[in-house]
């Protein structure tokens, strides 16, 4: 069998789910061919060693400049910061490394379309990692809406809810640093619904929003005093689609109780759906050709062996989890490697989700719409 060499950087939060996603998909999915974890790359040798041994990463790297130059790695998994994504997927593009990219694909728009040249200029297959398009219960959604389930859809109405950051305490990270991050809630969480969006409803043509920063300074976490929050705790926007549909966007880190709770709901001319990450096997659909005395939500819990993926797991009702969407992820890209197909959502998908994330921070400052370029 065809082996596919993967060198990842970054070892914490995202460099775990995606090296579960590497260990397992060959177990579950039939593959042309098979993931080899060839290296790990981190800049603390000690975490390196232990997060290499324990996920079954062959080799380390403390430089990805070395890590993207070797002659044994095809694919490049970016599981870093956001200020570094830019100059190792072009690097690596560059030395003809295919290239897997976490979310925001970027900083901004201009440092996105540096990234999608470099991989288009290379020939390689190339994806960013929004992984909720990969939950069955969302790509039956999709399905739904092809079929035109619910008609001519007229809302997209999305919130991402988390409440991490409402305790002042909570120490300086990356993620408040736009130097490092690009933005906060707006490129952590709107990146996410707003690929949704593109995916689920069409394109975005222009947005208004706010933006704030609750919370001004935090504890530095060695102690040494305060610093300063440069990246958004919320961001909202409104948004109107290319079709005549209307959006309503909103993410915070201080959605007090609420921990990861992504919800969707969309209303069209011939029923609805609602999604909710929190709970997400089910997807909720209403319909209005049901009989008038019947009509209701209903709850479709979408472990069905016909559900998308859900064959290579368990039996109908033997619920998945949040790792698994990088696991479908993952089997994705590398028959996309292996069959020399392309993968979506690719550079161009993570180049429009950022002019729409670009627009919305310039319609906040300057406080009216922002029209979203209309191409790449
Ligand atoms: N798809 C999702 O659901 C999801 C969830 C969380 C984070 N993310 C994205 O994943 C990326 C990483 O986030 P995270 O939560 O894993 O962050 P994290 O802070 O947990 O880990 C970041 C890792 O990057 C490493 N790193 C930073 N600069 C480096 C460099 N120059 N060389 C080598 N390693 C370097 C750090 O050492 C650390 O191992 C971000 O882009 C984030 O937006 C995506």
């Amino acid at each position: 069998m065809k082996e596919i060499s993967v060198g990842i950087v970054g070892t914490k939060f995202m460099g775990r789910a995606h090296s579960n996603a590497f260990m397992d998909v060959a177990h579950f999915f039939e593959l042309p061919a098979r993931p080899v974890m060839r290296a790990a790359c981190g800049r603390n040798a000690a975490d390196l060693q232990a997060f290499a041994a324990r996920f079954g990463w062959q080799t380390t790297e403390t430089s990805w400049e070395r890590l993207v130059a070797r002659d044994d790695i095809d694919l490049v998994d970016i599981c870093t910061s956001n200020v570094t994504h830019m100059p190792i997927a072009v690097a690596a593009a560059k030395a003809g490394k295919h290239v897997f990219c976490e979310k925001p694909l970027a900083m901004n728009a201009t440092e996105a379309r540096r990234m999608l040249d470099a991989a288009r200029e290379a020939g390689v297959r190339h994806m960013v990692a929004f992984n909720y398009r990969r939950v069955p219960a969302i790509v039956l959604a999709k399905q739904l809406i092809d079929a035109g389930k619910i008609g001519t859809i007229r809302h997209f109405n999305a919130v991402y809810y988390q409440d991490w950051l409402v305790d002042p305490n909570f120490s300086i990270v990356w993620r408040h640093d736009i130097k490092e991050a690009g933005s906060g809630a707006h490129g952590d969480m709107s990146a996410h619904i707003v690929d949704l969006a593109r995916y689920l409803v069409g394109e975005i043509e222009a947005v208004t929003g706010a933006q704030e920063i609750f919370i001004k300074e935090r504890p530095l976490a060695d102690g040494s005093g305060k610093g300063v929050v440069t990246a958004d705790d919320a961001t909202n926007f409104l948004a109107r689609f290319r079709n005549g549909a209307l959006g309503s966007f909103l993410v915070t880190r201080f959605a007090t109780g609420r921990k990861n709770y992504l919800r969707l709901e969309l209303f069209g001319s011939e029923g609805s759906l609602a999604f909710n990450l929190e709970r997400l096997n089910e997807l909720e659909y209403y319909s209005r050709k049901d009989e008038r005395a019947e009509q209701g939500y209903r709850t479709i819990l979408a472990t069905e062996s016909i559900h998308p993926y859900v064959n290579a797991w368990w039996p109908a009702g033997h619920i998945i989890g949040w790792e698994h969407t990088f696991i479908h992820e993952v089997r994705d890209l590398l028959l996309a490697i292996a069959k020399k197909e392309p993968v979506y959502p690719d550079f161009y998908d993570g180049l429009r989700d950022q002019q729409i994330l670009d627009a919305v921070v310039e319609s906040a400052s300057k406080g009216r719409w922002v029209e979203v370029p209309a191409g790449e």
